[in-house]
């Protein structure tokens, strides 16, 4: 088959790798390429820097198709290059503005390494207005090549990332050329997705407004959470039924640990410090912020009380990555929650199916990882899941609470079946549902009401 466009992605990291993959797999000749030696050698040896679920296939099946190679040299990657998409890490800096050396130098790298007019695509999150100095950086290293500028934010998601990039829910695409539209829309043709074209700040803004809302979403749920484990109100049924609103929806509204990643509270930092260089001071962001920092001293406040303190106490926490299917464990609510029990004197073990060596590079030897749940879980006190990781829903509890020394089982992410815990002698603690009543004393009119069978059933 004959490849349709030649395409470099710059980083070949989670948003990287996936790109340069799908990219391959429509049939363009793509060269993905990081400055990361030890990347660039797993990469080529076929084996993956992190888990992607179905990740490993598609760059290998691309890989011999000669459709996708790795690179370690920008220089021979971007040579003849008609599309050179940036996808570099765009961490926070300690003052919460976004970092943008590495999107810098890859700009300059490419003005340095272009042989031919190009395209380049900010795919990277970035401050509004980064695209106008990665054209200014572009102008200036340039060695004849000329190139247009596009602002493509990416919606993918860890977990799930080859399915969002193949059918997402819309492909923005900020710029200002009309041809460089064209070729874009041309580019993205066989996916068959509605296409939104911007202009290229609009475009920036368009990735951190939906970011900064799912997280806004995540941090209201748990607000309410917070408030119905104190007047006796269920939260999965308020989310079931707030949700079943098509305006509201039930996705990224669920309560439980707050949310983490590389991208949400780094992203919503970013946004504020964006909003305070223009003398803007945000006022709802930094709450949200605020919500989410507090949630892991929410569970582990009702821990604590349950087990009348945590001292010498044995914990087996299910789950370490920040969300499931994923080995990310940057800024996961779960190694947050970690923390917090070993600085209160908690012995911890800990499963994850797939992050246990990512979570050992930060925790060490202070944690004990076992090999799955029922192994953590042997001697413990009390077992938290963390992370909503499937299995945990479908584990035999029985054998689980045979496992334990103590009874308790705190659902941090309101996945498991409480019924069916309880069933078992267990006694079960969600996040905002009626088993954490026990531990904040319900006001008398409140008790009241959840006993009223009428309003159990309609929650
Ligand atoms: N991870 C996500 O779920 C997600 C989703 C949407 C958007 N994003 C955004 O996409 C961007 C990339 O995120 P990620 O999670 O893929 O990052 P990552 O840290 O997993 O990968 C970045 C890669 O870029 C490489 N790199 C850095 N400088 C380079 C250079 N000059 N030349 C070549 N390679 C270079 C690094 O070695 C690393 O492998 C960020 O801006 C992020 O906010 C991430």
């Amino acid at each position: 088959m004959r490849h349709k466009h030649r395409i470099t992605v710059i980083g070949a990291g989670y948003v990287g790798l996936v790109t340069a993959a799908c990219l391959a797999e429509i049939g363009n000749r793509v060269v993905c390429v990081d400055t990361d030696a030890e990347r660039v050698a797993m990469l080529s040896r076929g084996e993956l820097p992190f888990f992607e679920p179905g990740l490993r296939e598609l760059v290998g099946r691309n890989g011999k198709l000669q459709r996708l190679r790795i690179s370690s040299s920008t220089a021979e990657a971007v040579d003849g290059a008609e599309f050179v998409f940036i996808a570099v890490g765009t961490p926070m800096n300690a003052d919460g503005s976004c970092d943008l050396s590495a999107v810098k130098l890859a700009a300059r790298q490419i003005a340095e390494s272009l042989t031919r007019d190009a395209i380049v695509i900010m795919k990277s999150t970035v401050p509004v207005g980064t695209a106008e100095t990665v054209a200014a950086i572009l102008r200036e290293y340039a060695h004849g090549a000329r190139t247009l500028i596009v602002s493509n934010p990416e919606f993918l998601r860890e977990g799930s990332a080859i399915a969002d990039f193949r059918r997402p829910d819309r492909i923005i695409i900020g710029a200002q050329d009309p041809l460089a539209i064209a070729r874009m829309r041309a580019l993205y043709a066989p996916l068959r997705a509605r296409v939104i074209v911007t202009d290229i700040r609009t475009s920036e803004m368009i990735k951190y407004a939906s970011n900064a809302f799912l997280a806004t979403k995540i941090s209201f749920i748990n607000e309410i959470a917070d408030l119905c484990e104190r007047i006796g109100a269920d939260v999965t049924g308020v989310v079931r039924g707030a949700g079943a609103d098509h305006r509201i929806g039930t996705a990224s509204f669920n309560a439980g640990l707050g949310f983490g990643g590389s991208c949400f509270p780094k992203d919503v930092c970013a946004l504020i410090d964006t909003a305070q260089n223009r003398g803007l001071s945000l006022r709802l962001l930094p709450t949200v912020l605020e919500v989410n920092r507090g949630r892991v001293e929410s569970v582990v406040g009702n821990l604590r009380r349950a087990l009348g303190g945590l001292s010498g106490r044995r914990i087996a926490v299910l789950g370490l990555a920040f969300k499931p299917k994923t080995d990310d464990v940057r800024e996961s609510p779960a190694l947050a929650l970690i923390a917090q029990l070993l600085e209160r004197g908690a012995v911890v073990s800990a499963h994850d199916p797939v992050a246990v060596k990512a979570a050992r590079r930060i925790l060490g030897e202070r944690v004990e990882f076992c090999a799955d749940a029922y192994d953590a879980a042997d001697g413990a006190d009390a077992v938290l899941v963390a992370t909503e990781w499937e299995e945990y829903a479908r584990l035999d509890f029985s054998s689980l609470k045979q496992r334990m020394s103590g009874d308790l089982f705190v659902d941090a992410r309101n996945m498991c079946d409480a019924s069916a815990i309880t069933a078992v002698g267990l006694r079960y603690i969600g996040v905002g549902r009626a088993a954490a009543r026990a531990v904040h004393p319900l006001p008398s009119r409140a008790a009241a009401l959840s006993a009223d069978p009428a309003i159990a059933a309609a929650l």
